[in-house]
């Protein structure tokens, strides 16, 4: 059978699974924000930690040992996600929605997900449109917020001291009742739907195993074979923005048929 004839077939069984479930999570890594113009950070040639080092940029030592450095480089990501339009792979989970009960539990910082139209969204790994100051005790904080200051990182205008991004550094502990919730979910869930993630970065990682462990069906989405792949029970290659509007035209069908 050819690769699209196979993926047709895959792609028709699992709609049918995705169909009658009462309770999906959809897992969600940057590729799914790939065809939105947002670099993911694995791909060998143009992800992120291919041109930068993770360790200088995205570790709270890096920003104690150059703040001013570390914010210029999450305001130049800051201006590429606001000028980002969600693409048809988020737009097909925000319609997926309306079939059938989902929570997203994504890896991404962008809010392409909630700027697509979902409204159960949970954020492992933070958010780049809001900041904290330091202190950790002034935190939902906008760049509106922050205008006040003309520093660079601004002042937080509650109590003086620097801000920084809301996401989550390497080595930093994932929001808890963030993670906690998607655990609980993952643990629960009859599907699993990974699209554009590695599934290689721990505790988020935990998410579909705790999911396949629960005995849930696993639909992985990915133009590459990925971690998620080999415990899958389909595995539809393909971008993002391709699959997953084909995806949920095909709930979308079986649903309406009854
Ligand atoms: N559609 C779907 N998936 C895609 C597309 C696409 N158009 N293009 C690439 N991908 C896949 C890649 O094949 C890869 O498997 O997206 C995945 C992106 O993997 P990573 O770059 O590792 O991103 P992610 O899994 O989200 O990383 C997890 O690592 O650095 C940390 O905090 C960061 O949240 C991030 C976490």
């Amino acid at each position: 059978m050819s690769d699209s004839g196979r993926l047709a077939t895959d792609l028709r069984a699992a709609a049918a699974r995705l169909a009658r479930a009462r309770r999906v999570v959809v897992y969600s890594g940057a590729g799914v924000s790939k065809e939105s113009g947002i670099s993911t950070f694995r791909d060998p040639s143009e992800g992120l930690w291919a041109k930068y080092d993770p360790m200088e940029l995205a570790t709270a030592e890096a920003y104690a040992r150059d703040p001013a450095f570390v914010w210029a480089w999450y305001m130049d990501r800051f201006g590429l996600i606001e000028q980002a339009q969600p693409n048809p792979g988020h737009a097909a989970l925000a319609e997926l929605a309306d079939l059938v009960p989902l929570t997203i539990v994504t890896q991404n910082i962008d809010g392409l997900h909630q700027r697509a139209g979902s409204c159960d969204v949970i954020e492992l790994h933070g958010s780049a449109l809001r900041f904290k100051c330091l202190t950790g005790r002034h935190t939902g904080l906008s760049l509106a917020d922050l205008a006040g200051s003309d520093e660079a990182p601004p002042r937080c205008p509650h109590c003086g001291e620097i801000v920084r991004p809301d996401v989550v550094w390497f080595g930093e502990a994932l929001p808890t009742a963030a993670l906690e919730r998607a655990f609980e979910l993952a643990s629960r869930c009859e599907v699993l739907l990974a699209v554009g993630t590695s599934g290689v970065v721990y505790p988020a990682a935990m998410v579909p195993v705790l999911a396949q462990q629960a005995g849930a069906t696993v639909i992985d989405v990915n133009p590459e074979p990925d971690a998620i792949a080999n415990m899958a029970d389909w595995f539809l290659q393909g971008p993002g923005g391709e699959v997953l509007p084909r995806l949920v035209a095909e709930v979308k069908r079986l649903c309406e048929e009854g």
